[in-house]
C-alpha cells in the first residue's frame, strides 16, 4: 500500500535526481514506467548497499503505484527511507517526484516498497550488520 497519497512534500532522503530524456519514453511519448522503476531500484539499492555495508539484491517490489505521468525534461527526484529491518532483509519505501522543467511545481508520481536482502560472497543471505553508536547515519543527508 502507498505510504501516503496526500503528502505534499517528499518523505525520505533525496537519493537520486535525474532529468527524463527522449530516450526514456514509451511509444505514447510519456516517460516509460520501466525506466522510472529502474531509477527507484537504483535509489533503493544505494540505500540498501549502504545499510548492508556490502552487496544487497532486490527480492521484492510491493505496492507500486503510478499517480501521474512524467514528461520529457522533467526533473525526477527519488527519495528513500528504510521502513523495516529483518535479520537479512530490509524494506525501503521509495517515492518519486517530478518538477516540470520551467516551473517550481513538484508532485509525487510514484511510490512503492522495495525489499532488499544483504548477500554474502556466495550470494546467500547475510545478517545485516549491527549499527553501533557513532556509526554514520543509515540515510546520510549530504
Ligand atoms: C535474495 C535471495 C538470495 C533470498 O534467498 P532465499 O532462499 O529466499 O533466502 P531466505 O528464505 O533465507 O530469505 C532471506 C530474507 O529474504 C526475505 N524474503 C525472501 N523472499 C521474500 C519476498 N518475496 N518478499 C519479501 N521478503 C522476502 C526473507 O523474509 C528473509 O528476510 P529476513 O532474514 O530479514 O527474515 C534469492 O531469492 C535471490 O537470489 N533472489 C534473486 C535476487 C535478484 O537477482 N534480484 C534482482 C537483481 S538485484
Amino acid at each position: 500500500m502507498p505510504k501516503s497519497d496526500t503528502a505534499t512534500i517528499p518523505e525520505g532522503v533525496p537519493t537520486i535526481r535525474v532529468v527524463a530524456m527522449p530516450t526514456d519514453t514509451n511509444p505514447a511519448g510519456d516517460v516509460f514506467g520501466g525506466w522510472i522503476i529502474s531509477q527507484m531500484d537504483l535509489a533503493a539499492g544505494t540505500t540498501a548497499a549502504f545499510r548492508a555495508n556490502g552487496r544487497a539484491a532486490t527480492v521484492a517490489i510491493n505496492g507500486l503505484v503510478f499517480l501521474e505521468p512524467v514528461a520529457v525534461g522533467d526533473e525526477v527526484s527519488i527519495y528513500t527511507e528504510i521502513t523495516r529491518e529483518g535479520r537479512t532483509s530490509m524494506t525501503i519505501h521509495v517515492q518519486t517526484w517530478r518538477r516540470a522543467r520551467h516551473t517550481h511545481l513538484t508532485s509525487k508520481v510514484t511510490e512503492g516498497d522495495f525489499t532488499f536482502v544483504a548477500l554474502d560472497a556466495n550470494r546467500r543471505p547475510r545478517a545485516l550488520p549491527e549499527i553501533k553508536p557513532g556509526d554514520a547515519p543509515v540515510n546520510p543527508q549530504i
